[in-house]
């Protein structure tokens, strides 16, 4: 393809996004077909000759996209959300053309200085103290593996990097029984042993009972282990609980122990003056995490990390074979402060979405979402026959059809666990699920770019006339 042939189909795919977005509630959010359906349409070897591009969009429209599950829909209810904006899209379309490996302030000055700007910027955007500094990550589940294993390295004085393990350290780490499965992660890829992992029990809000963990403390100490991490979440995954951050702190400060922030979806809220005071306690944390890939609209991935600590971030990563070495002094080479060596260039799309949004157009984004997310609340608790069963401080919501007469909570499991694949049959809208205290819950979590009223109102309708419709037929 020669740049001619590029404009043709840039300016043909550039349409078909745009005309992707205006009419993507004709498809279906999730799609309705068995493992199988794309790659039985596709040959089993590469082809030997090359194929027209028109072929091959071709193919994309008739067998790829079918096969799409569409996080952009505005139905789209489950998990958390990955969404995206015409300024981010715009950028990753530039990002791909530039094609630069950024790893190093001279294999790109631009990005490393647009990394540590933006970075800054978002740190401003969310509260955060003036001695954080941050760093683009993939990934939440990355940025938790580096903070452990910086806390590793610098609580065994960088030895495990420069030795192994001693077979001494009888580490731990500690987070509440809530917490997500990236924790138990990092902890078996950090030769912690997920053994060593702790999971601290909650209140009846989801958050961690820093009484309990204070107990643990105590008998783990005396056994002869070291307390190395807690990982306290604003904003687990189930239902967005929030663990007592300042108490967790000051349990830390207290007994040395390094403290991670996990709040990968929720920390996009604190945009919002209003959910500043979550950050009290901040004062004690290490190193905090939120996805501006999951509610801030900016694609997958891009995940914002920020450490006090950048030196011990540092000495745990960098690596510099000769064929790396530079010269300049004072430059962020980002290549150090993390896993990977090659980087996207993922600053870029951040800064198009803040300058594009303002932080005003992203905080009446998010304070819309939240409003639609507490209307809903309020009718989801107008019915008898529905319950919610976890505090909605943001705008996920954990809820279930309890019909009158049926008490077995077995039986209430079924029910929901039904309701839910009928509703997503339709593949008019998209939830999933949890569990909470072993009650199967679906998660209503409204954080989509495009979503109004009108798409949480129609949803609603359908779940409660699916959920009288199944009772009705069995
Ligand atoms: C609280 C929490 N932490 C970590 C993660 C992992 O995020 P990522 O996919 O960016 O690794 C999630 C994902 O939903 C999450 O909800």
């Amino acid at each position: 393809m020669d740049a001619d042939e590029f404009k043709r189909w840039g300016y043909e795919i550039v349409d078909w996004i745009a005309d992707y977005f205006n009419n993507i509630e004709k498809y279906d959010v999730k799609p309705n077909i068995e493992p199988g359906y794309v790659i039985n349409q596709l040959p089993q070897t590469p082809p030997e000759n090359s194929e027209k591009f028109e072929n091959i969009i071709d193919d994309f429209k008739k067998i790829i996209v079918p096969g799409m599950t569409h996080w952009q829909h505005p139905k789209f209810f489950g998990y958390f959300p990955a969404n995206t904006s015409f300024p981010s899209i715009a950028a990753e379309f530039l990002t791909s053309a530039l094609a630069a490996q950024c790893m190093m302030w001279q294999t790109s000055p631009a990005a490393a200085e647009l990394e540590e700007l933006t970075m800054d910027w978002l740190r401003q955007m969310i509260g955060l103290p003036n001695d954080f500094t941050g760093v683009i990550q993939d990934t939440a589940s990355t940025a938790t593996l580096c903070s452990i294993l910086t806390a590793r390295e610098k609580y065994s004085s960088f030895d495990i990097n420069a030795k192994g393990f001693s077979g001494d350290e009888q580490f731990r780490v500690y987070c509440s029984s809530e917490a997500h499965s990236s924790i138990e992660k990092a902890v078996k890829i950090a030769g912690i042993g997920k053994e060593n992992l702790v999971k601290i029990p909650v209140d009846e809000n989801f958050a961690m009972l820093p009484d309990e963990l204070e107990k643990v403390l105590e008998v783990d100490t005396i056994n002869g282990y070291k307390p190395l991490c807690v990982v306290s979440a604003l904003g687990t995954t189930g239902s967005t609980a929030i663990d007592p951050l300042k108490e967790i702190g000051v349990i830390c400060k207290e007994n040395n122990i390094w403290l991670h922030v996990d709040a990968a979806f929720a920390g996009s809220a604190l945009i919002l003056p209003e959910y500043r005071h979550l950050l009290d306690g901040i004062e004690y944390a290490d190193t905090f995490v939120f996805n501006p890939h999951k509610w801030l609209f900016t694609n997958f991935d891009c995940s914002a990390y920020f450490v006090r600590d950048k030196e011990a971030l540092v000495r745990t990563f960098q690596m510099i074979p000769e064929y790396l070495k530079s010269a300049e002094a004072h430059v962020n080479n980002y290549k150090d402060w993390g896993i990977q060596l090659g980087r996207r260039f993922r600053a870029l799309k951040l800064w198009f979405v803040i300058r594009s949004f303002g932080v005003s157009g992203l905080q009446e984004k998010l304070r819309l979402h939240i409003k639609l997310a507490q209307d809903l609340v309020k009718n989801i608790e107008s019915e008898n026959d529905f319950e919610i069963l976890a505090p909605v401080p943001f705008n996920t919501i954990c809820f279930r059809y309890k019909p009158a007469g049926v008490v077995h909570e077995e039986e209430i499991n079924k029910i929901n666990e039904k309701l839910l694949s009928k509703l997503n049959e339709t593949g008019k809208l998209f939830l999933t699920h949890t569990k909470l205290n072993e009650k199967y819950v679906i998660r209503f979590m409204i954080g989509q770019t495009n979503v109004n009223e009108k798409h949480v109102s129609e949803t609603w309708e359908m779940i409660k006339s699916e959920s009288r419709n199944l009772l009705n037929k069995n």
